[in-house]
C-alpha cells in the first residue's frame, strides 16, 4: 500500500477506526460496493477504496482506509492516519466493551492526526435490536461531549451507511 496521498483537489482521505468486529470493513463494503459479508474475517494490514461521491453537484473522491481493530494485525499507525481529513469512529451497539474503547480510539486519532479531522461517532449493527447494550442516547451524549457527529448504522440492512460517510465528506468540503 502506498503511503502517499495524492494532493489533487477533492480527494479526501477518511479513516475507519474502532475495535475488532464492530463492522468497519462491512461499512466500507456496503458503501463502496453495496456488499455485505455475514462471515467476514478480521482485516490484516491496511486496505483502501476510492469512492466517488456527489456533494452539491461537485464530484468528490473519498479515499477510505480500513485497518484491523486488533493491534497485532495493524500496520504502522502513523502512516494510517497521515493526511486524514475525516474519520469514522465505530462501535457495535450490541457490545458495550466496544463503546468503552471509544476514548482510547479518540486519543489515538488525536495523537496521530490533525485536531481538525472531521469525526463521526458511528454505532453500527442497529439491526440487532434485541441485543442492544448501548442506547442511542448514550451514543449521542458521548458525541456531544466530544464534539463529534453521531449516527447509528447497519451495514447489514444499509441504514444510514451512505449518510454517515456523506456527513463527514460534506463537512470537510
Ligand atoms: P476487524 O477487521 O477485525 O477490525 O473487524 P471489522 O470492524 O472490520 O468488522 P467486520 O466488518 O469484519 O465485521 C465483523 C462481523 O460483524 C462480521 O461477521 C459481519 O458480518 C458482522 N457485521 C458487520 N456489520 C454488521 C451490521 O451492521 N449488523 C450485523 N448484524 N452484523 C454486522
Ligand atoms: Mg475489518
Amino acid at each position: 500500500v502506498s503511503e502517499e496521498v495524492k494532493t489533487e483537489d477533492y480527494l479526501f482521505k477518511i479513516v475507519l477506526i474502532g475495535d475488532s468486529a464492530v463492522g468497519k470493513s462491512n461499512l466500507l463494503a456496503r458503501f463502496a460496493r453495496d456488499e455485505f459479508y455475514p462471515n467476514s474475517k478480521s482485516t490484516i494490514g491496511v486496505e483502501f477504496q476510492t469512492q466517488k461521491m456527489d456533494i452539491n453537484g461537485k464530484e468528490i473522491k473519498a479515499q477510505i482506509w480500513d485497518t484491523a481493530g486488533q493491534e497485532r494485525f495493524r500496520a504502522v499507525t502513523s502512516a494510517y492516519y497521515r493526511g486524514a481529513v475525516g474519520a469514522l469512529l465505530v462501535y457495535d451497539i450490541s457490545r458495550r466493551q466496544t463503546f468503552d474503547s471509544i476514548g482510547r480510539w479518540l486519543n489515538e486519532l488525536h495523537t496521530h492526526s490533525d485536531m481538525n479531522v472531521v469525526t463521526i461517532l458511528v454505532g453500527n449493527k442497529s439491526d440487532l435490536r434485541d441485543a442492544r447494550e448501548v442506547s442511542t442516547a448514550e451514543g449521542k451524549t458521548l458525541a456531544e461531549a466530544q464534539g463529534l457527529f453521531f449516527m447509528e448504522t447497519s451495514a447489514l440492512d444499509s441504514s444510514n451507511v451512505a449518510a454517515a460517510f456523506q456527513t463527514v465528506v460534506k463537512e470537510i468540503y
